[in-house]
């Protein structure tokens, strides 16, 4: 594809799903503006470092106000009325407020255990999968890890993790960009599948409370806080279910595959496991899980780039173009472990910084490592993979590999 056509297609679509190399689109529309109006969605895309960095520490918008905008376009009483009390739609000090709980509740978690449950967990799912040299990584690893993870975390039952992982994308997908009819009933259906799971648990942790997570996220007595049952709901389905499963499963493949690309990084990383971090870190830049942030509202006139964001436009920052931008990364299409500093935006540092990425850096360093214990090296078997195609994510549905064990 030629780059107009390419260009067409950012304006449609930005994030440019499924695409092998959006970057090379993204560069060249850094040359021409850091920030672009696209059609399809109706908004803004900041695509430079420097603006992208600043606008994620700018109070002067407003994600409420984005669902307003989804509200008067496909009329009330939809997913998108509830989702103003979800973390990523707040805004100001009811947001800091509720960030400020649920931190409180996250530091009480045991990482120690966590870290070993996930460890273990890795260990004995690569040692199932001894016998077998070629495997597809998504539906055999990626699929399982986070749901497990954050399962253990709120005390979903075993038996039911995986009816309850289904229902993760379309959760998901009813926070993108673009919203369709579709996108929006299927969010509706979702958000009824997790009322009807979830709060029986929550009424029972109500009556029964103890030190787990979901406890202590229901109240907390010392800062006077107690969460209704519609706040509760939207802050375990949407963040700690929905969107941590969501992005951790593209991460993992993501990691595989780029350590397949890059084996003399992987050896590297073998012989000296202190590498790990940087390498995640690495990964995290080159090639961002979650690449653009949910959408927000300017509630003045405001001159970004160079270009007039008016008051009432939508706006969204393309994290996965900001972390190439060769202002902020020498040589930004390289994959170098030893890259430092690394200032990646892929946790959206700024009002809306996401809350798990403790969780997630220990789950990705945990895969890491097992990538190097159980592997000497691995490939893609190309033709047997498949990008994923979803606004505003990367990584992959089926990625298939051929290893060499240690
Ligand atoms: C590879 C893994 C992950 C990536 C790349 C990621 C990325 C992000 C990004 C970019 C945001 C900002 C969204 C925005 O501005 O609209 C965010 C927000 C958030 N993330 Fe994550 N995330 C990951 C894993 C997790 C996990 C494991 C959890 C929890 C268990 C989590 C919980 C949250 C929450 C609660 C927010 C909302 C914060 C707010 O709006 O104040 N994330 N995440």
């Amino acid at each position: 594809m030629d780059v107009k056509n390419a260009l067409d297609c950012f304006r449609q679509d930005p994030c440019l799903p499924g695409w092998d190399d959006p970057y090379s689109v993204y560069a060249e529309l850094r040359l021409e503006a850091p920030i672009h109006w696209c059609e399809g969605p109706r908004m803004w895309m900041i695509i430079a470092y420097h603006e992208a960095a600043e606008q994620l520490k700018d109070h002067r918008f407003s994600r409420q106000q984005h669902l307003d905008k989804l509200i008067s376009r496909f009329g009330a009483g939809h997913i998108f009325d509830r989702q103003k009390n979800d973390l990523p739609y707040m805004d100001g000090t009811d947001h800091a407020r509720m960030r400020h709980h649920v931190i409180n509740a996250y530091r009480r978690i045991d990482f120690p255990s966590l870290k070993g449950f996930t460890e273990a967990f890795l260990d004995s799912r690569l040692e199932s999968l001894s016998r077998q040299k070629q495997f597809d990584v998504v539906h055999e690893v990626a699929d399982l890890l986070p749901v497990m993870v954050v399962s253990e975390l709120l005390g979903v039952p075993a038996d039911q993790q995986e009816q309850v992982g289904r229902k993760v994308g379309s959760f998901v997908r009813a926070r993108g960009l673009t919203q369709t009819e579709s996108t929006m009933e299927r969010g509706d259906d979702s958000i009824a599948f997790y009322e009807e799971y979830f709060l029986p648990l929550i009424h029972d942790k109500r009556k029964n409370p103890s030190s787990d997570l979901l406890s202590r996220l229901i109240a907390d007595p010392q800062e006077g806080v107690h969460l209704s049952d519609e706040q509760l709901l939207l802050i375990i389905s949407s963040n700690f279910y929905s969107a941590s499963v969501y992005t951790l499963r593209l991460l993992v493949s993501t990691l595989a595959w780029v350590m397949a690309l890059n084996p003399d990084s992987f050896a590297r990383i073998q012989d000296n496991r202190e590498l790990v971090v940087p390498a995640l870190e690495e990964v995290l830049r080159w090639d961002a899980p979650a690449q653009a942030t949910n959408a927000s509202v300017a509630l003045e006139d405001i001159e970004i780039g160079g270009k007039l964001v008016k008051a009432g436009d939508s706006l969204s920052v393309l994290v996965g173009a900001a972390n190439r931008d060769p202002k902020t990364f020498p040589d930004p299409d390289q994959f170098l472990i030893d890259r430092h500093p690394n200032p990646h935006l892929s946790f959206a540092p700024g009002l809306h910084q996401c809350l798990g990425l403790q969780i997630a850096r220990m789950e990705g360093e945990a895969a890491l490592h097992a990538f190097c214990d159980h592997f000497s090296s691995l490939s893609v078997i190309q033709s047997e993979s498949q990008r994923f195609v979803g606004d505003r994510f990367r990584g992959f549905d089926r990625l298939m590999l051929d290893v060499s064990r240690r």
